[in-house]
């Protein structure tokens, strides 16, 4: 079985982390979450196969060492809520996006409450197809994220440079702004119980995969960042999944990783068998 070597923030070493009591910050109290982003695929029929085929591919362990996600389209959370029901199925249901405001004349949009209501517990936001393609900046996933808490979800808050920031040594600039944009005003607390998604942008469908090694460092970054502006504690708190092009194959190396608390999974999301290899619990063992 794999050893998981969690940091418990970066301003706080293991000892007094573990010593602190509450049960809910440090070092293997970070739960991973595996989050499968179906994006736009999958109409409903198809969803309800692909959560039945999973859950039958789960375990209980699985279940006791991995938190699970599915983040179907709007048009299937209702099917896939009532299979997860019906069935008694402990993956959380998630949505990839949601409006800021909780209703008026927004033709298109879905609001956060409405989401609240199919008993969604976790909301993507600031995807970076959402950033690029739809032309999101950090102030909507500011708006976003808030509206999402305020009705008792947990945002999933998306951050990642693309190729070229990379390649002109920009990376760790763009992440800390994003970041800071993304979160600005949110209490330590809060901060500290909600996730973050680092996707290099050129790593997402693409097949390329940042190197375990890498993608611990941005990961690491990140909690220091939220460690420098909202505390140690918070930053003990955080989970920072890891998204882009991961596959079964790469999924062990990147899971071991200190500061990588799970996995933001696309492409290899829709199939049931593929993701139930990703969330195998013995990826996770203690
Ligand atoms: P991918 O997508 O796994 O297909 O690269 C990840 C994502 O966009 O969240």
């Amino acid at each position: 079985m794999r050893g998981r070597r969690k940091s418990p923030g970066p301003e706080r070493p293991v000892s007094e982390a573990n010593k602190s009591g509450s049960g809910s910050r440090g070092n293997d109290s970070r739960k991973p979450l595996i989050s499968g982003n179906w994006k736009m695929n999958h109409n409903h029929f198809e969803a309800i196969q692909t959560i039945q085929k999973l859950a039958y591919a789960l375990n209980r362990d699985d279940y006791l060492h991995v938190e699970v996600s599915v983040h179907p389209p709007f048009t299937d959370l209702r099917s896939v809520q009532t299979v997860l029901q019906a069935d008694d199925i402990p993956v959380a249901l998630g949505a990839q996006d949601c409006h800021h405001d909780d209703a008026g004349a927004f033709t298109g949009e879905v609001s956060a409450a409405m989401l609240a209501k199919l008993d969604v517990s976790y909301v993507i936001v600031g995807h970076s197809e959402r950033r690029a393609l739809f032309g999101e900046t950090d102030e909507t996933v500011n708006a976003k994220a808030r509206a999402v808490l305020r009705h008792n979800m947990t945002p999933i808050v998306c951050v990642g440079e693309t190729l070229e920031h990379r390649q002109a040594g920009g990376a760790r600039e763009v992440v800390s702004a994003q970041l800071a944009g993304s979160l600005d005003g949110l209490d330590a607390a809060v901060v500290g119980a909600l996730v973050v998604a680092y996707e290099p942008v050129w790593a997402i469908g693409t097949g390329e995969t940042a190197s375990p090694g890498d993608a611990q460092d941005m990961c690491a970054h990140v909690r220091s960042q939220v460690a420098d502006r909202w505390g140690s504690e918070a930053a003990a708190g955080l989970r920072v999944q890891y998204g882009g092009s991961v596959k079964p194959s790469n999924a062990p190396d990147l899971m071991e990783q200190a500061d990588i608390d799970g996995a933001l999974v696309g492409g290899a999301s829709l199939d049931a068998a593929e993701f139930a290899r990703i969330v195998n619990h013995r990826l996770y063992g203690t």
